[in-house]
């Protein structure tokens, strides 16, 4: 994210031969051959080490032939997140949901949760509600209870879906590798979570949604990295400071690090603030642990309450974002816990908001003329780098890479909470690294 914001300021300073030679760039800007999406080629600059990398071209943002091609190939083939499991904790609950514009049903049938295509007649008063102004209405808002789903979804298409972090995900095109496999080891990593996170023991109290003006992708690639941090959100450093970052990255198609030790900075979201989740163990009430599963899904996990936001597209340059506090049943006993949890929303309220506004200046300024590409930091932007494979390896659609799940880091810095171990190596203080990447940006 932050390649791009850089490569786009120097293109509006007029700095355009760091990014590409001034030939190359100018035959590429100003060809009127249309990109063909499907070539290799176009995607070689970002399929390198990540030392080298760049990231993908500017109108990958914008472009509605590379869109169109998106909803299939990543979409479609992909674990998709669609719901919060405890949105529908009962039996008959049905919802609405959709997978990059196709409207699809889910409901908790008898315990077991069941997913179809909405394509049909037969919930057109569901679906009429849902397709009304999205940023307005949740999915719990427009919740349905049927005495028999069995019987009355008997007409509609089912789809493949499972559950897992207390989320719904639905694979549209039925090809993908099975949910565990897509997870790979997140959810073993974070086993005591995942306890709190099963239906039932995980209590939504805010909900809100919205309507961004930016490219889906540009949303993921900003949670990715995390030194915008003291630029754009000072409070959130108070608690969660940049060198306090920690990388982990095991194999599964999430992206994931972590803070430790959280700090008590006077925000809202200090740990201490409300009892932890019961089933988190006592090594992780100073940790939070930020995940993005591919393709739609982020959150930070904190020890007792977290914000979790999942994203839906219809076009290239918009995006609803269906956002989420959720905590647990000690944590509402607690003293002055309302007005806590009203503080703790309005807080990460502030921070979404904050990541939005730039977004959408950046998804203006990966249209400028000035803007093809822009370099990877190798230090702080492995998650992104990551990320973006993972779009080339369904954009390309090839038998070998279209549903690899990759591997994790070899190397990490990342303590192992939950093993109590020491790091692999000594962690490098964050303004070196920051100078060591400036550096290498600078001389390419
Ligand atoms: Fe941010």
């Amino acid at each position: 994210m932050l390649a791009l914001r850089r490569q786009v300021a120097r293109a509006g300073a007029g700095s355009l031969t760091r990014t590409l030679p001034v030939g190359t760039f100018l035959r590429r800007k100003f060809s009127t051959a249309a990109t063909d999406w499907t070539e290799q080629a176009v995607y070689s600059p970002t399929r390198t080490h990540v030392d080298d990398a760049y990231t993908l071209p500017g109108s990958v943002y914008s472009d509605e032939v590379f869109h169109g091609l998106e909803t299939q190939r990543v979409w479609h083939s992909s674990w998709v997140c669609v719901a919060e499991l405890a949105d529908m904790s009962n039996s008959g609950d049905v919802i609405p949901g959709d997978v990059a514009g196709t409207p699809i049903l889910l409901a908790n049938d008898g315990g077991h949760v069941r997913a179809f295509r909405n394509d049909g007649g037969a919930f057109d008063e569901m679906r009429g509600v849902f397709e009304g102004p999205l940023s307005d209405v949740t999915q719990v808002q427009v919740k349905r209870q049927l005495s028999d789903v069995s019987k009355q979804m008997s007409e509609l298409t089912p789809l493949r879906v499972g559950s897992a972090m207390g989320l719904v995900f639905v694979n549209v095109n039925g090809e993908a590798p099975t949910l565990t496999e897509w997870l790979g080891d997140l959810v073993p990593w974070l086993t005591d979570y995942e306890e709190a996170l099963k239906a039932g023991e995980l209590i939504a109290t805010h909900r809100t949604s919205y309507d961004i003006k930016a490219n889906w992708k540009l949303l993921i690639e900003n949670f990715l990295e995390y030194y915008h941090l003291p630029a754009v959100h000072p409070a959130l450093c108070n608690v969660s400071g940049v060198d306090e970052h920690q990388r982990y990255q095991g194999k599964g198609m999430y992206m994931g690090f972590a803070t430790h030790p959280l700090t008590v900075g006077g925000t809202a979201i200090d740990p201490g603030r409300l009892p932890p989740f019961p089933s988190v163990g006592a090594h992780r009430h100073k940790s939070a642990y930020h995940i993005s599963i591919f393709p739609n899904v982020f959150f930070s996990l904190y020890p007792e309450a977290f914000f979790r936001v999942r994203l839906s597209q219809s076009s290239p340059g918009r995006t609803l974002e269906h956002a989420t506090l959720q905590t647990h049943a000690a944590a509402l006993e607690a003293p002055n816990a309302s007005a806590i949890l009203q503080e703790i929303f309005a807080f990460w309220d502030n921070v979404n908001t904050e990541d939005i506004l730039i977004c959408e200046n950046v998804q203006e300024g990966t249209k400028s003329l000035g803007y093809n590409r822009g370099r990877f930091s190798f230090r702080f932007e492995e998650p992104l780098h990551r990320f973006q494979n993972m779009v080339v390896d369904k954009m390309l659609c090839e038998d070998e890479t279209r549903y690899r799940i990759p591997e994790g880091d070899e190397e990490t810095t990342f303590l192992d909470l939950s093993a109590q171990t020491s790091v692999s190596k000594p962690k490098e203080s964050t303004v070196a690294v920051a100078q060591r990447a400036r550096a290498a940006v600078m001389s390419s």
